[in-house]
This record gives structure tokens, C-alpha cells and sequence, in this order.
């Protein structure tokens, strides 16, 4: 569910005609719903009452200072995998002692920024982690509060880039060698072992993986609680969204739609199926999930180009690009592409909906049905709340584009378009060369 809609013909975001947005503030510009992200939250966590829950925001989903600090007010936490993404938490003014910190490469730098502010725990991926973790904690006269991530050698099916669980990804220590690790862990004069981490992939749209994953860990779970008096368990993130019918899926119709066998993932199926596994334990649970938090509630705004209409294909030339959405050419996502005055008195169109950039990857849909649309109309890009700007680059030299974030019928730029200026305020002409 989410607050995007037409009300009279023209695409709103809970009370903001974003026609409107797009006259302020131009395009291609990132829209937010503030209320989409409340809700996300309200119902995840309700999903899982019984269960003592903190959830950890996946921060690299969506980490525009507005969006951590509107996370902060509802409760998160955030689980964070770099330096950067500390300071962006220090930023927001939001917290970081209740925040955990992922990641196969911390740098020393990074451990020690995380220790110096309190960090709630690192949760480490290797043996050589723990050595430097240690390391650097004794440098600064600190305990180390630490998990370990174990990858349960699961099958998240879903993109091979973002499935992790698996006994050939990089991240974790496979189960059979955890319990090692643990009991090297606890032979670290610096380190205190406060918990135990999972994360088996991205955009799971069954539960079944993740009921596979608690049982296949939990038993471990126990044993660490018994042994060391862990006080967590982290089962990660990676709980799908819509994408296909993005819009109409902010409707409770179109959920009630769908044959029960195919219903998609929910938070309450989710719920359901773990809380029974997860209470025996007794642990507080924490949780990492990013995109669903934010995927539904954001839109990448663009305005049509040209209409190249080809032999046998049409092209609908837009003023976003692969470097503002990244998705589809990483990955081949598909994100449902929307008119922002509906009229459904036009012709329908099939077209390769593409962006300016000089490589056919630079393409948002092959062969998609949509209305008619032409020159200087403008058009949304659903589901792009989650790993949309963030993974924004400026190829081509195209500059990163505005963000904005909308609550009931306010709106307020809360990332200004960035200027040809500061794009290259770091280059310089080598005395060399001039
Ligand atoms: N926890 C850990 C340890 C993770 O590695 C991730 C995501 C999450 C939590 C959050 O997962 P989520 O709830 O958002 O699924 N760029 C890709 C997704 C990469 C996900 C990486 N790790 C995409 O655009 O689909």
C-alpha cells in the first residue's frame, strides 16, 4: 500500500499534485512519501508484535538526511556498512547506539568512527575482521560489541547479484564454521559478543526462504544465548515489493485481487510464518529490511524528450537516464512507468521508454504499453524509493538529480538538484599540463 494516486486525472502524492513538483523544481527529480513510510513501518512492526523488535532501516536503500531523520522520529534504528553512512546517521541527528554496522571491508578508520560513537554492534564477516576490530577497540581503550553474520546456505531466489545467503556468495561465515568463530571471538580481550546476524538476499517475494533460513540458524541461536549470553538475533531484510503493478497495488483492491496462491509477499504473511520460529528464543530481534521501507513510497519524475517513432519501434526519449536509475540496466527491474495527467481518451503507445545516455543499456522498458505521451510531458517512474538515487552517478556529466519529500499536502526539496559547479569543484588542470 502506498499514497500515490490519480485524484482528477493527475498523478498525487498523498495531497501533492507532483505536476506540480515537477513546475518547481524540474526533472528528473525524486519524490517521496512520508506517510508511505510511516506506514511501511507501523505495519511491519505490528506484523511482528510479540516479538521484542528493533528495527535497523537498511540505510543504503534510500540515506537522504530527511528520509534517516523521518525514520528517526518513527523508532528505527539504522544498519549502516560504511563511514560515510555514520556520519550521514551523526547528520540527521538520529542514532547511532542503537544502530549496527555491516560490511565485508570496514576500513580501521571506519571501526574506530563507529566505536567513537557508540556503536550498538559490528556485525563482522571474516576472522581477519574480528582481529582488526580488536585491534582497534585496544587502541582505543574500548570493548567492541560484535555479531557475526552467519550465511545459512540458503536460496533467497531472487537476481544473482543480490542474493547473499548462498555458500558462494562473499558475505557471512558458513554455519558449519560459525561456532569456531564464536570461540575465537571470545578469546578477543576487546571484543563482547552481544549477538548473531543473517541477511539471505534482496527482493524475496516468498516467505518460504526466510522461514528456511530462521529454522536452518536457529538452533545455533540457542546454543550462542546458552554459551555466551547473546542478547539478539539480526534476520536481516530483504522483504520484497511491487513493482509490476506498482500503482495499483496502493490499493487494498488489488490485494484482495489476487488468487491466494500468488498473493505477494506481505509483512503480515511474513509475521505469521516467524514470529511461532523466533519467539522460543527469546532474544530481542532486529531487523534490516530497506527496500520495503522506502521502495513503494518514492517516484523518479521525467519529462518526455521526443517521441522518435521508428520503423516497427517507437522510442519515448526522456530526461532521466541510467545514471539517475540505475536499476534497470544493472539488473533488467522493471519499473512500471505511469502519465502524470492520465487521459484516457488517448491512443495507446508501445515504445522503448529510454534516457539520453550514448549506450542502448540506457533503457527504462523494452516494448512497454503506456498512454500517448509527447514532447514536455512528464511521466513517473514507480517504485524507485529504494535503491534509485542512491545509486545515481554522473555519467555522461549529467548532474544528480533534486529529491523531495512530501507529508499530507507539504512538500519540501530536501536534496537541491546538484550544479555543473560543484560537480567538478574537485577537478583540477595539472601544473603539467598547463
Ligand atoms: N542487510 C544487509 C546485510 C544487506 O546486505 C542488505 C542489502 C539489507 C539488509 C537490506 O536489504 P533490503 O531489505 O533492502 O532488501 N541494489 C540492489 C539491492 C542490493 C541489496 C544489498 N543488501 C537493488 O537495487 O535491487
Amino acid at each position: 500500500m502506498h499514497h500515490f494516486r490519480y485524484v482528477s486525472q493527475r498523478l498525487h502524492c498523498e495531497s501533492v499534485d507532483l505536476a506540480a513538483v515537477a513546475q518547481l523544481y524540474g526533472t528528473p527529480t525524486y519524490v517521496y512519501s512520508a506517510a508511505t513510510m510511516a506506514d511501511n513501518y507501523a505495519r511491519l512492526l505490528k506484523s511482528l508484535a510479540g516479538l521484542d523488535v528493533q528495527l535497523c532501516y537498511a540505510m543504503k536503500a534510500n540515506s537522504n538526511l530527511a528520509v534517516l531523520r523521518h525514520f528517526a522520529n518513527l523508532g528505527s534504528a539504522f544498519d549502516l556498512v560504511s563511514g560515510g553512512e555514520i556520519r550521514r546517521v551523526l547528520a540527521a541527528k538520529a542514532d547511532v547506539r542503537r544502530s549496527v554496522f555491516a560490511g565485508v571491508g570496514k576500513t580501521e578508520a571506519e571501526i574506530a568512527l563507529a566505536l567513537e560513537n557508540g556503536i550498538f554492534a559490528f556485525h563482522v564477516e571474516s576472522e581477519p575482521e574480528l582481529r582488526r576490530i580488536n585491534h582497534v577497540a585496544g587502541k582505543l581503550g574500548v570493548k567492541a560489541p560484535i555479531a557475526i553474520r552467519v550465511n545459512p546456505d540458503v536460496d533467497a531466489h531472487t537476481h544473482a547479484k543480490i542474493t547473499t545467503g548462498k555458500s558462494g556468495n562473499k558475505f557471512g561465515i558458513p554455519l558449519r564454521q560459525a561456532a569456531a568463530a564464536y570461540e575465537a571471538a571470545a578469546k578477543y580481550p576487546n571484543l563482547t559478543l552481544r549477538g548473531v546476524q543473517m541477511h539471505i538476499g534482496s527482493q524475496l517475494t516468498s516467505v518460504g526462504p526466510f522461514v528456511e533460513a530462521v529454522q536452518k540458524v536457529s538452533p545455533f541461536v540457542a546454543e550462542l544465548k546458552a554459551k555466551y549470553g547473546i542478547t539478539y538475533f539480526s534476520i536481516g531484510g530483504g522483504m520484497g515489493i511491487i513493482y509490476k503493478d506498482a500503482l495499483a497495488s496502493g490499493e487494498a483492491a488489488w490485494w484482495d485481487a489476487q488468487p491466494a496462491d500468488q498473493r505477494p509477499l506481505t509483512p503480515e504473511t511474513y509475521g505469521a510464518a516467524l514470529v511461532p520460529l523466533l519467539q522460543p528464543l527469546g532474544l530481542k530481534i532486529l531487523l534490516e529490511h530497506g527496500r520495503f521501507m522506502v521502495g513503494n513510497a518514492g517516484v523518479l519524475l521525467s519529462r518526455v524528450e521526443h517521441l522518435k517513432r521508428g520503423a516497427g519501434k517507437n522510442f519515448l526519449v526522456v530526461d532521466a537516464a541510467m545514471n539517475d536509475l540505475v536499476r534497470p540496466a544493472m539488473y533488467d527491474s522493471f519499473h512500471e512507468i505511469v502519465p502524470l495527467q492520465r487521459d484516457t481518451a488517448r491512443a495507446a503507445l508501445v515504445a522503448d521508454v529510454v534516457g539520453p545516455i550514448c549506450e542502448s543499456g540506457d533503457c527504462f522498458a523494452k516494448d512497454r504499453q503506456l498512454q500517448e505521451v509527447g514532447e514536455g510531458e512528464l511521466i513517473a517512474l514507480m517504485s524507485a524509493g529504494a535503491y534509485g538515487y542512491v545509486m545515481a552517478n554522473r555519467y555522461n556529466t549529467r548532474t544528480m538529480a533534486a529529491e523531495v519529500l512530501v507529508q499530507g499536502s507539504a512538500f519540501e526539496l530536501v536534496n537541491a538538484r546538484e550544479t555543473f559547479e560543484q560537480m567538478i569543484a574537485g577537478e583540477k588542470i595539472p601544473v603539467f599540463l598547463k
